[in-house]
């Protein structure tokens, strides 16, 4: 049988798993960035607006335990809270984030276990993101240990809507009335029209461009 977890007797051990993952988040954001300014130094253009990163709390871990029916063991811990450290990048528009996501799934040194594709499927609460759950190698001085990160790609909009959604969410605890419900499927659909729209004229304002200095080299 597995020994709970007794946070007092436990702090080595819960340290050294907190360690490696905010180990695992350095990593996975050193890589993002590199793979952000390439694209910079490639193409002239950043694909993303911003990068956020967490460590999930304790009282969080404990509850997704307890809600999996799960003890608090940090064995339970590493092997069923997929989220402990999390990372999300939000890009201007949605071709950006299948273009990161296949430049991340292309680090050889990156193992990609899952991808949730919410973009193409969104969640019945409307909600749109791609995520990716990847193990990222974390060299101590003596051994090395595969660690989890989760991975969220998403657009601004999209990210505006979950960060709304999220908090109306906790304010009902998960029971909103309909029609708020309601609405907020219906903003989720507008947000795929302002991300359609954005990437198409982001499409044409590149075309002008090109026409233009095409124009001014002929001349
Ligand atoms: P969780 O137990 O909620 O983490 O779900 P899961 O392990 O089945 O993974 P899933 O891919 O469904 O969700 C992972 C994360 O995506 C969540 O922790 C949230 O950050 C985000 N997420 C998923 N669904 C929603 C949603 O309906 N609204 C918002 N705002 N965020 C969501
Ligand atoms: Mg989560």
């Amino acid at each position: 049988m597995e020994r709970p977890f007794v946070l007092s007797e436990d702090v080595d051990s819960w340290s050294t798993m907190i360690f490696l993952y905010r180990s695992a988040l350095k990593e996975v954001g050193t890589k993002v960035e590199i793979l952000n300014d390439e694209f910079q130094q490639v193409h002239q253009y950043n694909p993303i607006e911003y990068i956020k990163s967490r460590i999930k709390s304790p009282e969080s871990i404990v509850k997704k335990l307890k809600r999996y029916g799960y003890e608090s063991s940090i064995d339970n811990m590493v092997s069923h809270v997929n989220d402990i450290a999390g990372i999300r990048i939000v890009c201007s528009f949605t071709s950006d984030i299948y273009k990161l996501a296949e430049m991340i799934g292309k680090q050889n040194d990156l193992t990609v276990i899952s991808v949730k594709d919410y973009i193409k499927h969104p969640k019945d609460s409307g909600y749109k993101s791609y995520h990716m759950l990847v193990t990222v190698p974390i060299f101590l001085s003596d051994r090395i240990i595969d660690t989890k990160v989760e991975i969220q790609i998403r657009t601004m909009a999209m990210d505006f809507w979950a960060s709304l959604e999220h908090k109306i969410y906790y304010k009902f605890e998960g029971n909103a009335p309909g029609y708020i419900s309601r609405d907020l499927r219906e903003c989720s659909g507008i947000v795929s029209m302002l991300d359609a729209k954005m990437l198409q004229l982001n499409e044409a304002i590149l075309k002008a461009k090109d026409a233009q200095e095409e124009d001014a080299g002929a001349v």
